[in-house]
């Protein structure tokens, strides 16, 4: 079968389909939930409410655009509830708790979600005939960090110092036992592992991420304490994995067999900086603001380098990051500087992910 490998594909698979995103109300999930509307697909979310009033579902109002349904994914029956009733055709699965410095202070908590929760994701997977193409997102974390210097491959071990990696972990390991106990025979139905980094973007509001953290300490005029500020970390914009995500989507749903599996989404090797590189950018591109370097000798253990080998998705998939890092980071603080100068925020996503896209759509 001849695979179409430009990003028409998006808009050619997606309209008028049934998708079902979990964490919508999250920071990627409301990007995704937004673009797969954009592509003319009806979309229902299904997640906790969002944190923060600032949060970006809530800034552009995501629930007047897509169904949500507020729900628990450790609750099983009102999960399976949405799977039955809606019955989609494609599901990506974001929902998590989704921060390590979290997964120290409530590693239960982050255990019984992204372990327990994944694994009531993939049994109402199991019960839905209707479903076509799965993304089940988990993190470039649930390698086992040798902290070397080379890319970790999909086929590299998994593993995870902290609650939180090794939540993720657990959970590639059941789908993977799920992908062969029941999936792997299933006819005209694909489902794929994704394992992507740090990713940076408008309308991210949460607790210990540096963007959130220098934009709040930029809007009320202090200095922008950085506490690791030599951490290098392989930054992208969240639009960057979330094409990877929906590029592999539309595949798994044209050619099943051929893209099932695990496939990672990284940056390209130049986008990797230091979080001090990353904060002075921000203040550059905001025009005024300050650092105060503050390393905390008692910080919980944070892994040094880890970076994502991207090979597969380039050969197989034909997918590529579009954003360099000053990209990223511009692209990322225009739009809560435009947010903050009263601009409304449905406007400025839309017209970044036109941006992203727009010479591919056209
Ligand atoms: N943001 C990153 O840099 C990054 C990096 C690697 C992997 N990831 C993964 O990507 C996914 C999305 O991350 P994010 O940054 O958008 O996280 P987020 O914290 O912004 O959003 C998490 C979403 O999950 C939902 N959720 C949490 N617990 C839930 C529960 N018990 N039941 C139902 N919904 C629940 C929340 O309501 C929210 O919608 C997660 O799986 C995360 O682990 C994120």
């Amino acid at each position: 079968m001849v695979i179409d490998s430009s990003a028409h594909i998006y808009k050619k698979v997606f309209n008028g389909k049934r998708v079902l995103v979990t964490g919508d109300t999250g920071f990627k999930g409301s990007w995704l939930s937004l673009w797969l509307h954009e592509l003319g697909a009806d979309v229902v979310g299904y997640a906790l409410p969002p944190e923060w009033h600032e949060d970006h579902f809530n800034m552009i109002e995501l629930d007047r655009t897509i169904h949500h349904v507020q729900g628990d994914i450790r609750d099983f029956s009102s999960l399976n509830k949405v799977f039955q009733e809606f019955q989609p055709e494609f599901l990506f699965h974001l929902a998590a708790q989704a921060l390590v410095k979290r997964s120290y202070d409530e590693p239960k908590l982050t255990i019984d979600t992204n372990i327990g929760g994944s694994t009531n994701i993939l049994e109402a997977i199991r019960l839905t005939s209707s479903l076509r193409s799965v993304i089940y997102v988990t993190s470039d974390k649930c390698y086992k960090n040798k902290e070397w210097m080379w890319g970790y491959r999909e086929n590299d071990e998994l593993g995870g110092y902290d609650p939180y990696s090794a939540s993720k972990a657990s959970a590639e390991i059941i789908f993977s036992a799920y992908m062969n106990s029941f999936f792997k025979d299933r006819k005209g139905f694909g489902a794929a592992s994704v394992r992507a980094g740090n990713v940076i973007g408008g309308g991210d509001w949460s607790i210990d991420r540096i963007v959130p953290d220098s934009i709040k300490a930029l809007q009320s005029r202090h200095p922008i304490v950085i506490r690791n500020p030599n951490a290098t970390r392989p930054w992208q914009h969240v639009l960057e994995p979330l094409s990877g995500y929906l590029l592999l989507a539309a595949k798994l749903y044209q050619s099943p067999v051929e893209f099932s599996g695990a496939m990672n989404f990284g940056p390209r090797n130049d986008s990797f900086h230091t979080v001090q590189s990353l904060v002075e950018r921000i203040v550059a591109f905001w025009g005024k603001g300050e650092l105060q370097i503050n390393v905390d000798p008692n910080a919980p253990h944070e892994s040094t380098l880890l970076h994502l080998n991207c090979d597969k998705a380039e050969q197989i998939l034909d997918w590529h990051p579009r954003w360099d890092f000053g990209q990223a980071v511009d692209e990322t603080t225009h739009w809560y500087k435009e947010v903050d100068s009263g601009k409304q925020a449905l406007q400025i996503s839309k017209q970044q992910i036109k941006e992203y896209t727009g010479e591919l759509n056209d």
